[in-house]
């Protein structure tokens, strides 16, 4: 049996996430984890919070709130909220966990004995007002790039330049606004990625699969030369550094947040009595194919930074295998941004319509060649196209013609002929194609395959119209009907990665009680799944369509930069 293990990306701490977080990471991984199950491999699925760094520092002085709490408040809703969007994590854990701590002090350790540790002086940031350093995000001001009055430490969040807080022009406190600031002297560790260039380029020659956007971007960087990278940082929140005169400082947030994988998959093996072995997946585990889902931001940090960290700790780490990187989601021609609330976030999608509309869209329109416009529009218009007028409505109206003409129960006359044929051979070829693109992670492709077989179903129920031979030739009428019962369930089958709360529905209508639906061997063997005098209900209305005022109304709704409540 093929081992998999999938990871998204780790979602930060401070706040509810948005759709392009949906789009970019979470979903996309999840629908390949739900595929490889149905498929029959051993897949292990794992996510857990980001939780350190100057995200959540800040986040919970926004928020009143001592740090630890914060994160503990923070995480419960964050897993409640990707409970409802039905992603399938084996587990959702922490990377303030102690798991975290202690292997994040582990690798430094096997780091700074094999040479890769560093110690340098930097000179930073001091706030008088705040009696502290301020990293990163700590310290806000002009972009010296675009003019931007909103910079980070870190970031330009306009421009999407990379910054150093001493780059900002009008450098001031994002605590206390204090502008009382003072270059200091501080120290620090740097992990010594030049010396692990070569092994790194090495590592990156024997990966295969990346796509053009992950290799490029991996290449740009080798290309411009690996810089030395700080792994410290002068905050109190977060691993602590095990080494004397280091007292008060902690790991960079993105230094334990990789490794937080590995550790997130030790606390799921801590769960008593279940008798996991993390080791399997991640300790000479070349066995297994590793795969990670994220958004092209994080790119450099899962195709070079944490290489090198597993790299150069000399030990039989799992490396990743395949990374799934995709482009942008953007909201109505512009950005999502949680720091400044645009966008459509995780609550209020769910407020809106339940998780399948949402999981559709985004599969269907994954950002993958390019990014990808979320306008209201098109989002009512097309999820009424394929979810309630194509899926939908084929359910509905075979399971409700069940019950009318048959008191629901599969009615068993007539044997295939010519029509179930070609459907038959017509299925073989989607099912094939759909198969090549999962397992590919095409998502966009997967749909369109998905939304193709759901098209054929309709129009075969369409064309072999059971209602005009119920009475003149019931024999036909009935197999008709019979291979339209079990159109709908294959129909559900093939969606079932993407849209698993509204195909369980059907599963259950038809007498199904899996966990997994089990990938169809053949269509022939699919379609003769559902034996006559098996007995089905009607679910209710699975999909409703969503007219041009409902879009116009959240449109206006959602304009406006402040979330609405
Ligand atoms: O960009 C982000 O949202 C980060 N929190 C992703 C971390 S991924 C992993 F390395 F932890
Ligand atoms: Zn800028």
């Amino acid at each position: 049996m093929a081992k998999a293990l999938i990871t998204s990306a780790l979602p930060y701490i401070n706040g509810i996430k948005h759709l392009g977080n949906l789009a970019g990471s979470l979903l996309p991984a999840d629908i390949h984890a739900r595929y490889r199950r149905q498929i029959g491999d051993d897949v292990l699925f794992i996510c857990a919070s980001d939780e350190h760094g100057t995200p959540a520092e800040l986040g919970a002085a926004e928020a009143g709130l001592k740090v630890r709490e914060y994160c503990d408040r923070q995480h419960l809703i964050q897993a409640d909220i990707y409970r409802r969007l039905n992603l399938s994590f084996d587990h959702f854990g922490r990377s303030s966990s102690p798991q975290n701590r202690a292997l994040t002090q582990h690798f430094f350790r096997r780091l700074e004995e094999n040479g890769f540790i560093e110690e340098r002086v930097l000179h930073q940031f001091y706030s008088h007002t705040d009696t502290r350093f301020l990293p990163d995000r700590y310290v806000v001001g002009t972009c010296p790039h675009c003019g931007s009055g909103r910079a980070r430490g870190d970031q330009c969040e306009a421009c999407t330049k990379t910054l150093d807080p001493t780059d900002l022009i009008a450098p001031r406190s994002a605590i206390s606004g204090s502008a009382e600031l003072e270059v200091r002297p501080t120290r620090h560790l740097f992990l010594r990625q030049t010396a692990l260039a070569k092994d790194l380029e090495r590592w990156i020659e024997t990966r295969s699969g990346w796509p053009p956007l992950v290799t490029s971007i991996a290449r740009k960087w080798l290309d411009e030369g690996l810089q030395d990278r700080c792994i410290t940082r002068d905050l109190s929140w977060g691993v602590p550094v095990p080494k004397p005169g280091y007292e008060g400082k902690v790991f960079y947030v993105w230094f334990d947040a990789p490794i937080a994988y590995i550790a997130a998959t030790q606390e799921w093996a801590a769960i008593e009595l279940e008798h996991r072995d993390w080791r399997r997946w991640w300790w000479e585990a070349d066995h297994v194919e590793y795969l990670q889902f994220l958004g092209k931001d994080n790119v450099p940090f899962h195709a070079v930074s944490f290489p090198c960290t597993l790299l150069g700790s000399g030990e039989p780490w799992k490396t990743v295998d395949v990374i799934k990187g995709v482009n942008w989601l953007t909201f109505e021609g512009g950005k999502f941004s949680t720091s400044e609330r645009r966008g459509i976030f995780l609550d209020q999608a769910l407020g809106l319509l339940p998780a399948d509309y949402w999981r559709w869209w985004l599969a269907a329109n994954a950002p993958e060649g390019s990014d990808t416009d979320f306008t209201f529009e098109r989002f009512a218009r097309e999820v009424s196209n394929d979810l309630a007028d194509t899926f939908g409505n084929l359910v509905n109206r075979t399971l409700s013609f069940v019950a009318s003409r048959f008191g629901l129960v599969v009615p068993e006359g007539g044997a295939p002929e010519e029509a179930e044929w070609q459907v038959v051979q017509a299925l073989d070829g989607h099912l094939e194609a759909l198969r090549r693109y999962q397992s590919a992670c095409s998502f966009r492709k997967a749909a369109d395959e998905i939304r193709a077989i759901w098209r054929l179903a309709n129009r075969y129920f369409a064309e072999q119209a059971p209602w005009t031979t119920f009475h003149t030739d019931p024999n036909r009428c009935q197999v008709v009907v019979r291979t339209a019962v079990n159109l709908a369930n294959l129909c559900s089958i093939v969606a079932w990665p993407a849209i698993p709360t509204a195909t369980e529905e059907v599963f259950r209508a038809v007498g199904r009680k899996w966990t997994v639906p089990p990938w169809p061997r053949s269509a022939a063997e699919a379609l003769d799944l559902i034996k006559g005098g098996e007995v089905v209900s009607v679910p209710s209305v699975l999909f409703k369509k969503l007219t041009h005022e409902w879009a116009e109304e959240q449109r206006i709704r959602f304009a406006v930069s402040e979330r609405p409540c």
